[in-house]
């Protein structure tokens, strides 16, 4: 079931690019459709089986780095039962069937206002920033580095959250001042570590995450993973077997879609071109591949 928009009889609390999320409360459901967005702009047209992945990748992340730090993730929505739990649902409701696979109960934290940026691979804008002036996130770094090619070690390059318009680099004083020093360096210590062990649990699985994005809450007074973790969506994910140094790298889950929206000559301002069946057909089959990979497992329907 192809899932572009919701429509849910719930407070809306965000609707992002791609996911929708309601207000139960002390809770939310997060709902990941199958929107797909490329050079910033939501497409006409989705993608079997995105949604799924993406709320399915999120929530094997979540499981597996619990060990590390607590996160929000209360349980999926596997079926209407458990939704049962959390909100009134008429015994198979076919309104909320879509659900199941999609969305799951998350805790409502007080966020904290952080994109929390590691990079283990000079790649998009951090290369940029390198090639103009030899520094990444106001850090100096050895000279002579090349596009894609692995950082000395893992830097944590955290931005603002902007309600509108770009997010800002944060340098160590401003990230103090926003949380208090003691929580800044809880972030900084988490994120890497988070980072570390997703990058070589994938390496594992023939994929190098050259970059990722997290967010933290505080629920309880203590501070938890919030929103989406290691999906294509929030992270760089490169096919290891097609890396190459001095290069951009093709990214796994998005380059053919990028890639045919370039070779149709679109001038990337809106409208965004209707996709053909077979961009789509391919993308769906990306998104598929890197959770089978990563997870072991075969997506189940769509
Ligand atoms: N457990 C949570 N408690 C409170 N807020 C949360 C929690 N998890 C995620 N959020 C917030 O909910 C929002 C989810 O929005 P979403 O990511 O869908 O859209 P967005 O960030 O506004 O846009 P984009 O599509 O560019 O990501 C974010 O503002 C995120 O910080
Ligand atoms: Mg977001």
């Amino acid at each position: 079931m192809l899932i572009l928009q919701t429509d849910l009889p719930l407070r809306l609390f965000a609707r992002g690019k791609v996911r929708d999320s309601y207000d139960l409360g002390d809770r939310l459901l997060m709902v990941a459709s199958d929107r797909v967005s490329a050079f910033d702009m939501v497409m006409p047209c989705g993608i079997p089986g995105k949604g799924k992945v993406l709320n399915k990748l999120s929530a094997f992340w979540f499981r597996k780095t619990a060990s590390l730090l607590p996160n929000h993730l209360e349980c999926e929505v596997d079926d209407l039962e458990v939704l049962g739990r959390f909100m009134p649902v008429k015994e198979n409701d076919p309104a909320l069937a879509f659900l199941v696979g999609r969305s799951m109960i998350v805790k409502k934290a007080q966020r904290l206002p952080v994109e929390c940026v590691v990079r283990g691979y000079l790649s998009g804008s951090a290369w940029e920033e390198y090639r103009r002036n030899g520094v990444v996130h106001f850090h100096q770094m050895p000279g002579g580095l090349r596009e894609s090619q692995e950082l000395p070690q893992p830097l944590f390059t955290p931005t603002t959250k902007a309600e509108t318009g770009h997010d800002e680099p944060m340098n160590e004083a401003e990230l103090e001042k926003l949380v208090g020093q003691k929580q800044a360096r809880e972030l900084r210590e988490k994120s890497i570590e988070v980072y570390q062990y997703a990058r070589r649990f994938a390496l594992t699985r023939g994929f190098i995450i050259a970059d990722t994005k997290m967010e933290f809450g505080i629920v309880d007074g203590k501070l938890i993973l919030i929103d989406e973790l290691l999906t294509p969506d929030s992270s760089r994910f490169w096919d290891v077997t097609l890396y190459q140094v001095g290069k951009s790298q093709p990214s796994f889950d998005k380059q053919p879609l990028r890639d045919w929206l370039v070779k149709t000559g679109w001038n990337k301002s809106p409208p965004a071109p209707m996709l053909s069946e077979d961009i789509i057909e391919l993308t769906s089959h990306r998104y598929k591949e890197v959770y089978r990979r990563l997870t072991g497992n075969e997506l189940e329907g769509e």
